[in-house]
């Protein structure tokens, strides 16, 4: 991908490259970042993203004939292997690992703290760090991402990612490090038992061993297993956690919610149609979701698709800016971990959301509350099940334009503050 950016840089300036985006009907102000470079790293993810690298090689080449097409195809050849090689993951991923995300704005920062934290404690050995954060304000995401750091490789030999949340199953998770490591241990049955086997497999090896979404203790021990040459990386919402393991306070990192430029920038990218009409109003309510990420996006996507009937959108916008109406709601547990202010701006949101829908769809989404907490993903069938069969795909497809369900490859996820209010709808409906 770098090459075929540095052919970008040296062959366009920035009103070259606006234009360029033109007429590849791509929004240049969408496009995250202020620079050249950055511009034109956004624009090849984006054409990789919606699969059309092709379209783009082709424009520069009619635009720049002087350019070697050949080269560029063999960048771009290169850039997609790239996307394939992470998507597939390289030998440096020892267990499944969450796949590349495109779509993450304003972390570059805190991706940089993670890696000087972890470089730093790295020498000392055996280190534990821990990533605390809000609900819904995006640690998954963030070490989904941090995971793609290039020079992670110069650190570790290889990573295990796992995801606990509420209720693991620890046996189960534990094996699939056993599989990842080429390890069949099908005698094996304890949680000890297996703990000490993957101790012996990654002896001596520096592993960086991340542990998503831990909420006691006793679910995270079992994974305690790199010794001195290892390195442990979690995330968890509360203090709790932290505490009782005694993370020194250097070695645990506060994920703050997202600038109000990335705010912005967030919301124009989920509601390009909204903000062509509306961007005066785009900043109030940035500040107004207080960086939520999750907040953000369901906003934008609701936004968006209002945005296609009417261009003004002044009434929702300011519904959005008003959450009073819900104060008197009670708070769903899964929110209680939010700010006061800040729960019932999340809440609002949804609501917003869900009010927007028609009374079946309504219906639909409250059912999303009956799904089990794990797995933590789920595929069409059982929707199926939910849903009685019917309009089964266009029901799905409204609630991933929303915001309300993530697609996963080719199984879906729904977010936990999403599910729990889906749940609290329940009982109203
Ligand atoms: N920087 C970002 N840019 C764009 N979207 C983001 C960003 N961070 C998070 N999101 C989106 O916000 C939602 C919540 O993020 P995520 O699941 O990472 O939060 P979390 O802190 O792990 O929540 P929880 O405490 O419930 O586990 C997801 O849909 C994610 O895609
Ligand atoms: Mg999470």
């Amino acid at each position: 991908m770098v090459n075929l950016r540095d052919r970008i840089v040296a062959s366009f300036n920035k009103g070259e490259l606006r234009a360029l985006c033109f007429d590849l009907d791509i929004e240049y102000e969408n496009l995250h970042g202020e620079t050249l470079l950055e511009k034109s790293t956004e624009l090849i993810a984006y054409c990789l993203r919606h699969g059309n690298l092709d379209t783009l090689i082709e424009k520069i080449c009619q635009l720049r004939p002087q350019e070697d097409c050949r080269q560029l195809r063999a960048d771009q050849h290169e850039a997609q292997n790239e996307l394939n090689e992470l998507a597939n993951q390289s030998d440096f991923f020892w267990s499944r690992a969450p796949s590349w995300q495109w779509d993450v704005f304003g972390r570059e920062k805190n991706i940089n703290d993670l890696y000087r934290l972890i470089h730093q404690t790295q020498q000392g050995s055996g280190a534990r760090l821990c990533v605390r954060g809000a609900p819904g304000i995006g640690k998954s995401t963030l070490l989904a991402r941090f995971l793609f750091h290039d020079r992670l490789p110069d650190i570790f030999d290889g990573v295990l990612w796992t995801t606990l949340g509420q209720t693991p199953n620890i046996v189960s998770l534990q094996r699939e490090w056993l599989h990842a490591l080429n390890e069949p241990g099908l005698y094996l049955r304890s949680p000890t038992e297996i703990k000490g086997q993957l101790q012996r497999i990654i002896h001596n090896k520096k592993i960086l061993l991340v542990i998503d979404d831990v909420w006691q203790v006793s679910h995270l021990k079992p994974f305690m297993i790199g010794g001195t040459t290892s390195t442990l990386l979690f995330s968890t919402r509360g203090r709790d956690v932290a505490a009782k393991l005694s993370i020194p306070e250097p070695n645990l990192y506060h994920l703050p919610e997202l600038d109000l430029k990335s705010s912005i920038l967030l919301l124009q990218y989920l509601a390009p149609n909204a903000y062509k009409y509306n961007s005066s109003r785009f900043e109030e309510l940035a500040l107004q979701l207080e960086g939520h990420p999750l907040a953000l996006k369901v906003a934008g996507r609701m936004l968006e698709k209002r945005s296609w009937i009417r261009h003004d959108l002044s009434e929702t916008i300011n519904q959005l800016l008003d959450p009073i109406s819900i104060m008197e709601r009670e708070v769903p547990e899964d929110y209680r971990d939010l700010s006061e202010g800040q729960s019932h701006k999340v809440l609002s949101v949804f609501e917003k959301s869900i009010q927007d829908m028609n009374k079946d769809t309504q219906v639909r989404f409250a059912m999303l509350g009956y799904l089990k907490q794990k797995p933590a993903t789920f595929d069409i069938e059982a929707l199926d099940a939910l849903w009685d069969g019917r309009d089964i795909e266009d029901t799905l497809l409204e609630l991933i334009e929303r915001g309300l369900i993530e697609s996963a490859g080719n199984r879906f996820r729904i977010h936990a503050l999403t599910k729990s209010f889906a749940q609290k709808l329940q009982e109203e409906i």
